[in-house]
Order: C-alpha cells, then sequence, then structure tokens
C-alpha cells in the first residue's frame, strides 16, 4: 500500500485481470480522501462502468463534515443532484449507477427522501430509473414506536444512461434456492390442463395432440428438464391483452393449443433480503451490506469493470470489488473512514478469474 500526500492506492497483487473500458491514466483500487464533488472531476468522462454508493441519510449523522447535515431538504437534495450529475457524467454509455438512500421523518412525518431524490435524478434528463430494488432488512433497529410501525427497508435506485446498458441477470442472486416443490406438487404439474382440454371445443384430433404433447412435458418437468409448463388452449384461455406474440397466436390457431416450457430461469424480483452488518473493528455507524453491492455488480459489470463510490465509507464496496474482480475508486471525506476501508481492503480475499458467473 503506497500513500501519497493524502492520497493512497491499495494495490492488490496477483490481479492479472485486463481493464477492457477506462481509460489509461484512471485510477484504479484507490481510496482517496477528499471532497467527492471536487474528486470525481478528475475522472474523464464516460470512464466508469458503475457508480454504486449510498450517501449520508438526511440529518441522520454527523460524519464530520461533507454531506448530510444541509438546512433543509431542498438543499440535501440540491447537493446529491449535482454530484449525482457528475456520476453520469463519468459513467459510460453502457453502465449505470446505483443509489441507496434512507428517509427521514420529521414531526412525526416521513419525507420519503428517497423518491423525492429518485425523482430529482431522473428529472435532469440523463437517466432512465430501472428499478427500485427493496433492500428487506432481516434485522431492523428493534425500536418499539407507539404509534408506527419499524421501518425495515430501503430502496437500491437502479438508473441507466442509455437503454443499451450492460445487463447479466442470470448472475442476478444466482445463489438463492428456489421455494422447493413438494413430491405432490411436481406429481401434478401441468394435470389440470388435462380436464381443460376435455372441456374444450378442439377437434379430437386437435384434443390427441394436445393430451401427448402435455403428457411429453409433464414428463420432462417430472424428470427435472423444465422447471414448469404453461399451456393455451383455443376457446379456453383468453388472449393475452396486446395479443399472443406471433408464434403463439399462429400455434393456437393452427393446432389449438401451444404449450410454454419454464426451462428453469429464476424470477428476478426486485428485492433482496440481508440483515444489517456490523463489522467487528470498523467503527463506521452506517454499513451496507457487501453482499448487496456483489449482486449489483454481477447483474451491471464484468470482470476488470471500473466502479466508483463517492461515498465510500467503510469500504463496503472496494471489498465487494476486491472479491469479485473489479476494480475500485473509492472517496470518503473522512480521513479515519478512508484509514479503515483501506485496511478492510487490504484484508479482504481476491479472488482469481475463476469466481465469474456465467
Ligand atoms: C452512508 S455512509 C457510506 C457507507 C458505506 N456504504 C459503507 O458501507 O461503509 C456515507 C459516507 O459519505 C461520506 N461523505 C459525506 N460527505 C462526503 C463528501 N462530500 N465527499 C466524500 N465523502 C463524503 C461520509 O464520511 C460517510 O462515510
Amino acid at each position: 500500500m503506497g500513500i501519497q500526500n493524502n492520497r493512497c492506492s491499495v494495490v492488490l497483487r496477483g490481479r492479472i485481470l485486463q481493464n477492457r473500458n477506462a481509460t489509461d491514466d484512471l485510477p484504479r483500487d484507490q481510496i482517496l480522501c477528499g471532497d467527492n464533488l471536487e474528486l470525481i472531476r478528475e475522472l474523464p468522462d464516460r470512464s466508469i462502468q458503475l457508480v454504486i454508493t449510498s450517501p449520508p441519510y438526511f440529518q441522520q449523522r454527523d460524519y464530520g463534515g461533507g454531506m448530510g447535515n444541509e438546512a433543509c431538504l431542498e438543499e440535501y437534495l440540491d447537493s446529491l443532484i449535482s454530484l449525482f450529475r457528475e456520476c453520469v457524467r463519468v459513467v459510460r454509455d453502457d453502465g449505470s449507477l446505483v443509489f441507496n438512500l434512507g428517509d427521514k421523518y420529521i414531526d412525526s412525518s416521513l419525507l420519503l427522501v428517497p423518491y423525492r431524490f429518485a425523482i430529482g435524478a431522473t428529472e435532469t434528463g440523463l437517466v432512465k430509473l430501472v428499478n427500485d430494488v427493496t433492500w428487506i432488512k432481516k434485522n431492523p433497529t428493534p425500536r418499539q414506536f407507539r404509534r408506527r410501525l419499524v421501518s425495515s427497508t430501503e430502496p437500491f435506485f437502479h438508473f441507466a444512461k442509455t437503454e443499451d446498458y450492460f445487463y447479466n441477470p442470470d448472475a442476478f442472486m444466482a445463489d438463492e434456492t428456489p421455494p422447493k416443490k413438494s413430491q405432490s406438487q411436481g406429481m401434478n404439474v401441468g394435470r389440470k390442463y388435462f380436464e381443460l382440454i376435455d372441456q374444450s371445443d378442439l377437434s379430437e384430433d386437435e384434443k390427441h395432440n394436445a393430451r401427448d404433447a402435455l403428457e411429453e412435458a409433464i414428463q420432462e418437468v417430472q424428470r427435472g428438464e423444465i422447471a414448469g409448463l404453461r399451456m393455451k388452449i383455443r376457446g379456453i384461455h383468453a388472449e393475452a391483452f396486446g395479443g399472443q406474440d406471433g408464434g403463439r397466436k399462429i400455434q393456437i390457431e393452427k393446432n389449438g393449443f401451444t404449450l410454454i416450457r419454464l426451462r428453469g430461469n429464476k424470477l428476478k424480483r426486485d428485492v433482496i433480503e440481508h440483515s444489517v452488518e456490523s463489522i467487528k473493528g470498523i467503527r463506521h455507524p452506517a454499513i451496507y451490506p457487501v453482499k448487496i453491492v456483489e449482486e449489483f455488480l454481477y447483474l451491471l459489470t464484468r470482470p476488470g469493470d471500473v466502479v466508483l463510490d463517492p461515498f465510500i465509507g467503510s469500504g463496503s464496496t472496494a471489498v465487494a470489488c476486491k472479491q469479485l474482480g473489479r476494480y475500485f475508486i473509492g472517496y470518503d471525506i473522512n480521513p479515519e473512514y478512508c484509514r479503515y476501508a483501506r485496511s478492510r481492503v487490504v484484508e479482504a480475499p481476491s479472488k482469481t478469474l475463476t469466481f465469474i458467473r456465467e
């Protein structure tokens, strides 16, 4: 680890990843101490694949300077949007931005700060809001309120600069085990369609073919070759609003039915359930889970891409990047957090290229 002035670059030995994206003079694997709005100006346009970050929440904590303690909400949102504009500038055209924010009550009324920010961000006209991914906290702070419920979710907003953003949904939440089908569910899959075929006004030939096709697909489910099936039968199932897509519509007209094989691609939902983390020895009050950052890295970046976190705090983004072979750049205004972050990254395990999730 080399230190120059207030800068420190964490050299990750053994990394052989090629950086296809960034310009040659882009800092990589560095945690820089200073004001992010000044530091980010040094980055070239379109050099970063992903900005992922969690800004200080409005009037929530004192981090020893920087953003978060503006006198009013409008001022806070203005500073955040100024930084957001710079983030958009440095993101590549196929890149993304992910912002996680928490909310705030004032006079017993929820301000909806994250959503005001998201609206402001889209109103810049620079990005599209792709998703509002909800982090469900498994262990929210156990506070009892007499007149309201404990809030236990936070949004992660995914913005993209263009419609050509890099996207790898197969890798997102790939370790999640799908809910198990019971033995009887497995045996019953698709059986209801036999009755519907009988009730239909298909010709005898069409009914015969439909039963054969259905039996074959059921066997495939039972052998575990496909995850499930859907059948659409002429006269029984209403045409979807806007019509079935071309091929299926023709099949229904011609054969009397169509069979949809579900290939086992898990439904990729806009929720991530994970505990709030506190890490021994790291005295940062607002750490977001490395696991959540990792899932966004899988979804929105390739190994060797450069990721920026302008509010790096305890270094969670940097740790996730090191673990998954992405380069990171992190900024924090508080020198103590920069030191924590650097030590945390140095200790984090570095994986080799074999960790790529296909
Ligand atoms: C919510 S915390 C980020 C926590 C981080 N995601 C983690 O997992 O540890 C926000 C951080 O932004 C830093 N910060 C606030 N204003 C800043 C600014 N203008 N420039 C750089 N960092 C700033 C604070 O010191 C704080 O560590």
